[in-house]
């Protein structure tokens, strides 16, 4: 068929106001370590909350590394991952040399299964690294409980989480450290970047040293131009000041993107209802507010086998895709090989992984491409069924 339209499944929201801004700081001298960086922290902790601090870096898997790093992980530790996450939540576990316990998921929100997480606990672990699924906030009462319970740290991975919160409190304050990415396709983009947070203010002062090569001063600290020693290992994980000045403009636009997502997110789910061998991923604890990343429609039945020609008939009418995440990390080829695979302990990642579709919501869509959204996704789920 003839697509009537192209509807992007994630298209960053950028302005005047943000080129603007860029261009700012290309006309000046400064594009490292300067007010933009200390500016976007600033603004970025007020978005989260009392108690927050954070730390900007450039990318959301440098701050999940730089989790680990910070509590000293290594050889012979190990830590409860979600099977169904990207690959970054677990790299950053791997990286350090430890080993990544993972655990399947709950049918329905695709978040971790914490009835699953006790039974792994082993005196070698050191910490759990949850994902908050699409946006949906993950249990973190329970989590922490079970965390504090076994002395252990709690990750948690917040690069779909920007607007998520649970009882009030946002995403990324429950555990020792949250990670959030500004990749172009999440809530908001600075190009490639990210952001550690912490309730801890030492915990923060540890991480901001360690991206920046473990130095003891940051530039405006040095009383000597270049002078300065270095008490500690660090990495060169620091955001510019060009992606810093993007990222402050797209901070101001966080209301507008979250209410979008959200009446989009609302849209789609119930107009899809009762469409027959489909779930929506979602959560429905009371006190959850999803960021509302994506729809994923997990095909059920017998249509569970027709995912790859439901998604080629999509595209084919102009609807971009994707899916989330492609396969339980597990399974992937490295952590298989090496660590092996039992198929029985990942059935709910395998089953979101190999039969979900995930749809756009973004702030791009307009009320025309929810409808052709709607209409199409009903027609193809008709149509793949032999
Ligand atoms: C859940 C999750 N964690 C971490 C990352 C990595 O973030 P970044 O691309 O900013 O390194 C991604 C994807 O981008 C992700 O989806």
């Amino acid at each position: 068929m003839t697509a009537q339209r192209t509807i992007p499944f994630g298209r960053p929201w950028i302005g005047d106001e943000e080129r603007r801004a860029v261009e700012e700081v290309l006309r000046g001298d400064v594009l490292a370590h300067g007010p933009q960086g200390k500016a976007f922290e600033a603004e970025f902790a007020a978005v989260l909350g009392e108690g927050a601090h954070v730390v900007s870096v450039s990318s959301g898997m440098a701050a999940l590394h730089l989790s680990y790093y910070q509590m000293g992980l290594g050889p012979g530790d190990e830590v409860l991952v979600p099977a169904l996450t990207h690959t970054a939540t677990v790299h950053a576990v791997e990286i350090m040399g430890a080993r990544p316990v993972f655990v399947d998921c709950e049918p329905r929100s695709g978040n971790v299964d914490v009835s699953k997480m006790e039974s792994l606990i082993t005196p070698r672990t050191k910490a759990i690294g949850i994902v908050h699924f699409l946006g949906v906030p993950c249990p973190m009462e329970e989590i922490v409980s079970l965390a504090e319970r076994h002395g252990l740290h709690v990750v948690e991975d917040c690069a779909l989480a920007l607007g998520t919160r649970l009882k009030g409190k946002h995403a990324g304050l429950f555990g020792d450290s949250g990670c959030f990415s500004f990749y172009p396709v999440k809530h908001i983009t600075t190009g490639e970047g990210g952001m550690f947070v912490t309730r801890h203010k030492s915990v923060a002062g540890k991480v901001s040293k360690a991206r920046a090569f473990g130095v003891d001063r940051s530039f405006s600290e040095r009383t000597i131009p270049g002078m300065y020693d270095v008490l500690s290992l660090g990495l060169n994980y620091r955001m510019s000041d060009i992606n810093a000045a993007l990222g402050r403009v797209q901070l101001t636009r966080l209301p507008e993107i979250l209410r979008r997502r959200r009446a989009n997110f609302a849209f789609l789910k119930d107009a899809l209802k009762g469409s027959g061998n489909i779930s929506v991923l979602d959560g429905g604890a009371t006190g959850e507010e999803s960021s509302c990343y994506c729809l994923s429609v997990v095909l059920e039945g017998p249509l569970g086998a027709h995912r790859a020609k439901a998604v080629f008939k999509l595209n084919e009418a102009g609807i971009g895709t994707s899916v989330y995440y492609p396969q339980p990390v597990p399974r992937m080829t490295y952590y298989r090989e090496k660590y092996g695979y039992r198929p029985e302990d990942y059935r709910q990642a395998a089953r979101i992984s190999d039969q979900s579709i995930a749809l756009p919501v973004g702030p791009h869509l307009t009320a025309d491409d929810l409808d052709y959204i709607v209409t199409h996704f009903k027609r193809v789920i008709k149509e793949v069924l032999p």
